[in-house]
């Protein structure tokens, strides 16, 4: 019988549409269940999404719908992106379902009647028009951050559960279980910076909003989300406190919950106590994975820097950014995203090694074979040597695989495919074909081309599945369902040979990517600031050749040290400069990039026009103007290094 494998996802919010650093850890827990499976276990994938809570109910009520009506659309979204991403699920749970919301409510009820659930109140600053509980620092100027009224300091009746009563019996867990919680650094912060310094009670009820699971004992109040959310992994299996299913039986504990760093603490200390109260087995490992930011910045609507996986899937292709987000993301760091990066890494991992290596070697037997895969001979030492580094990268990458470090385990199956590439250039099977004689020793190259390429492929199923099934589709192989399945290709024929990952033209991809409306606007503003600038160099050409003093004086010149600057994105004249002029420090957008180096101009002394009206160039804003001379050959006018930032010019 196989072993069973059970691995979730944490359950998405569906305040909003979920985004591409979301949506990434549904890729890499699919990666790690097709792999499981490939490995002969009989896995069960969870994944889902969270719906109750009251941000959920205030967006449902700030779009005029009822809260089920908007976590239904959202949801719909949310399976949608996963189902475009190939996850392979056993079951979608949305905590709005019938069997998840009894079970939960169960659960509530046994956890209150043998004490760990106790009733007691909850003190907070309270602010009554809006029916709400703040915290001292949420408030602004000691007022209700929403409404801006003065809020009393009041109690709420609600329920607590006990962690404080389980607190030694985890802390035991996890110094007996090292790899309960991994990477380690997980383990440590949670360690020192929660259970250490000792637990509270944790409050996991709400009367303040309706949407959520009722309390069946206690009209008015609703089930904290977390206890409502984290019972899923357990609700989603058939568990009742009633009686379990068969399928709890045999799925629970599961063997990983997959979920973001920043959500370890509520799977390792609360969900750990809940299970301990139930009297279940804790799971066997929580997987913090690092964080997808969007360039250096965190994903957020209002940096208006969010990425989501339906458009990039239509932009790039479903492989190309399961490719990259698994072999960008490690183990512990955050990871990046941009568009210059995706494209990258695809032409450099997926066009150049794996893809040109397959279409050349089918490309090399169609021409040198009439496309009919030949037997292998005798291997001589370049052969040997192929094989030896293909069984240590394999080796390798299933050592990694098996840790759950898919970017490691993905680098080692690159290099399988950089192996071939060597032993093309080693074997130069061209010159081989030259040669009637050589005909069987070009055969055997051709051969363990494919063979090298093939065990490769395996292992790129769970990454890239649909293209890793193209690949064997192109050698006549019937796609592996287990890894040690043996594959046979001898003779297979080769008929077509579809481009595998194509190159891509950075230049012309970026150009379609970015937004109509961003282009329509640059379009327009490059046209303002020509028009402006024509308009400055006219004015400059009828400067009068007499001005009053008093028109001097209206220029407020002030000396300023240049502290930051870098080029401005999208343009090859301009540069954004942040200047230290004593009061403040100005950013200035100078039209100067084809003369200085940023790095160049960073502590130098220059003259700021202080006074000049603010002007947005390439959407940066300008706050004054540094003197320069000359039009052709652009120097900055420098002023001696002892003199003080802020100095007035006259
Ligand atoms: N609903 C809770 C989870 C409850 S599990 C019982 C939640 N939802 S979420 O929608 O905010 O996040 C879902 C998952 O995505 C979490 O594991 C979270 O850490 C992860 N991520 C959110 N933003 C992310 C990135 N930018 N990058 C990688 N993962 C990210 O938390």
């Amino acid at each position: 019988m196989k072993e069973k494998f059970y691995i979730t996802t944490a359950i998405a919010y569906t305040s909003k549409k979920p985004h591409i650093g979301n949506t990434y850890e549904v890729i890499l827990t699919d990666a790690i269940a097709r792999y499981k499976r490939m490995r002969g276990y009989d896995v069960y994938f969870l994944t889902g999404t969270d719906e109750h809570g009251q941000k959920i109910q205030e967006a449902a009520e700030s779009s005029g719908i009822t809260p089920k009506e908007y976590v239904d659309k959202v949801a719909g979204e949310v399976k949608a992106i996963w189902d475009t991403f190939g996850a392979t699920y056993d079951r979608f749970i949305r905590t709005t379902d019938d069997d998840h919301v009894a079970a939960v409510q169960g659960i509530f009820r046994k956890l209150y009647e043998q004490g760990d659930i106790y009733k007691g109140s909850y003190e907070g600053l309270y602010c009554t028009p809006c029916e709400s509980f703040w915290t001292p620092s949420q408030l602004v100027d000691g007022k209700c951050p929403e409404c801006g009224r003065e809020v009393i300091k009041t109690s709420e009746e609600a329920y607590f559960l006990r962690l404080s009563k389980y607190a030694d019996q985890l802390m035991k867990h996890i110094e007996e279980n090292p790899d309960f919680i991994v990477p380690e650094m997980r383990k440590n912060e949670m360690v020192n910076n929660f259970l250490k310094p000792g637990l509270q009670d944790l409050c996991v009820s709400r009367s303040s909003f309706s949407w959520g699971v009722p309390v069946d004992f206690d009209n008015g109040h609703v089930i904290y989300v977390w206890v409502d959310a984290l019972s899923n992994y357990i609700t989603a299996l058939g568990y009742t406190v009633d009686g379990c299913s068969e399928k709890y039986k045999k799925l629970w504990p599961a063997d990983v919950h997959v979920v973001g760093k920043d959500i370890v603490r509520f799977h390792t200390i609360y969900w750990p106590i809940i299970l301990l109260a139930l009297g279940e087995p804790l799971p066997k490992k929580v997987l913090g994975h690092p964080w997808l930011l969007s360039g250096t910045d965190k994903m957020s609507k209002s940096r208006g820097n969010v990425l989501y996986g339906d458009d990039l899937a239509k932009q790039f292709g479903v492989d190309v950014i399961r490719y990259y987000l698994l072999s960008e993301m490690g183990f512990t760091d955050d990871g990046t995203i941009t568009y210059e990066n995706i494209i990258k890494t695809t032409n450099a991992d997926l066009a150049n090694v794996l893809g040109n290596l397959v279409n050349r070697t089918a490309a090399m037997i169609k021409q040198y074979f009439g496309g009919v895969i030949p037997e292998a001979s005798e291997k001589n030492s370049d052969d040997v040597e192929l094989f030896e580094q293909i069984d240590k990268y394999f080796a390798k990458a299933l050592a990694s695989f098996d840790e759950y470090k898919v970017a490691d385990a993905l680098k080692s199956v690159l290099e399988i495919f950089k192996c071939c590439n060597k032993y093309i250039d080693v074997t130069t099977p061209w010159v081989l074909a030259k040669d009637p004689e050589m005909k069987e020793r070009l055969g055997s190259v051709m051969h363990n081309l494919v063979d090298g390429i093939l065990r490769g492929a395996k292992l790129m199923l769970p990454i890239i599945p649909e293209s890793a099934k193209g690949i064997f589709k192109i050698y006549g192989v019937d796609v592996p369902e287990d890894l040690s399945d043996d594959i046979c290709f001898s003779g297979n024929v080769i008929d077509e040979v579809p481009i595998l990952f194509a190159r891509i033209d950075e230049k012309k991809m970026l150009s379609e990517l970015m937004p109509k409306e961003d282009k329509k606007a640059e379009k327009k503003e490059k046209k303002a600031e020509e028009k402006a600038q024509k308009k400055a160099e006219k004015k400059e050409e009828e400067a009068p050749s007499e001005i009053e003093i008093g028109d001097f004086m209206k220029v407020k010149l002030t000396v300023g040290e240049i502290l930051e600057c870098e080029k401005v994105e999208k343009s090859d004249k301009l540069l954004k400069l942040i200047v230290d002029i004593e009061t403040e420090k100005r950013q200035v957008v100078s039209g100067i990039a084809k003369f200085y180096e940023p790095n160049a101009l960073i502590g130098k002394k220059i003259v700021l026009v202080s006074n000049l009206k603010p002007a947005k160039l390439r959407g940066v804003d300008s706050n004054g103007m540094i003197l320069c001379s000359g039009e052709e050959d652009v120097r900055i006018v420098e002023i001696a290094s002892d003199v003080p930032n802020g100095t007035g010019i006259r």
